[in-house]
């Protein structure tokens, strides 16, 4: 059996002239966590090319989702930015990944910090009913250096609505867009809003603590890097697919 599945694109939407999404069919027999990521990608030159992409789609939902940059001398990406509906796409059958609720310890608040394409796997983990029964409020924060970066405006206004999910989230999600290059009524990056407090005082919640909240990162490594630092200063500590902690981390996969 080949190490990926064959699915055929059915959605492409350009947000920027660096971001953009598509949608895919998706084999019956692929299951995944909500988090996970998968490789997937596109034959070249008769061979398979392959890079990680968070699954950006919940799993109950019947096709697959993903958020990509486009890197204009990237590998991939500059062949997958020109995507048309009816294309086909490879889609590794092995998901994996730590951004899972699984990996954390039990707590009040989770922090889904995300910077750029690092929204992707909250996209899924926000529309996870298990995600609202393990926590009392779900703080998404998606850091952009421009406004128009801030993608999926609409899901975000209509998911409180959302037929099954809407009562299941109730007043739970709170949904925190920042921007670092232009103005907006949210300015700086997420380690700015840390540092002065804004991340919880904004939203009147109680200061980042160990003890009642659990943080999710998805960013560049610089990004992860501060971060990590950031809430081990916090004396958080980090949990792994084999053992769960206060923070989990991943780094968005972007072709360099
Ligand atoms: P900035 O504009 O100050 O660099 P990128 O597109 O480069 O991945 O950046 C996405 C967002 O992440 C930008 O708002 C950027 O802010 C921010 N960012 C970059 N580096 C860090 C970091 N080390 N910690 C927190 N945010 C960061």
């Amino acid at each position: 059996m080949k190490p990926f599945n064959e699915e055929t694109v059915t959605e492409v939407h350009h947000w920027t002239d660096r971001l953009f999404s598509f949608t895919t069919t998706r084999d019956p027999a692929f299951r995944f966590s909500n988090g996970h990521f998968v490789m997937i990608g596109l034959p070249v030159n008769g061979k398979p090319l392959l890079r990680a992409y968070s699954i950006a789609s919940p799993n109950w939902e019947e096709s697959l989702h993903f958020f990509s940059i486009k890197v204009p001398d990237g590998p991939l990406t500059s062949r997958l930015q020109h995507l048309k509906v009816g294309d086909k796409i490879l889609v590794g059958r092995k998901p994996t990944g730590t951004l899972l609720i699984d990996y954390l310890n039990p707590g009040k608040r989770l922090y889904l910090f995300g910077t750029g394409t690092g929204l992707a796997p909250w996209l899924s983990i926000i529309r996870d009913p298990d995600t609202y029964e393990r926590f009392e409020k779900v703080i998404l924060v998606h850091g952009c250096r421009q406004v128009s970066e801030l993608a999926y405006q609409d899901l975000f206004k209509t998911l409180p609505e959302h037929e099954f999910l809407g009562e299941i989230i109730g007043d739970k999600l709170i949904y925190c867009p920042t921007v670092t290059r232009e103005p907006f009524p949210r300015q700086g990056r997420i380690t700015d809003l840390i540092n002065d407090g804004r991340l919880w005082n904004d939203f009147g919640l109680p200061a980042l603590n160990p003890a009642e909240d659990r943080v999710m990162i998805c960013g560049s490594p610089a990004m992860l890097r501060d971060l990590k630092q950031m809430l081990e200063e916090r004396q958080f500590k980090e949990g792994s697919t084999s053992s769960p902690g206060d923070f989990v981390i991943e780094r968005a996969f972007a072709e360099q």
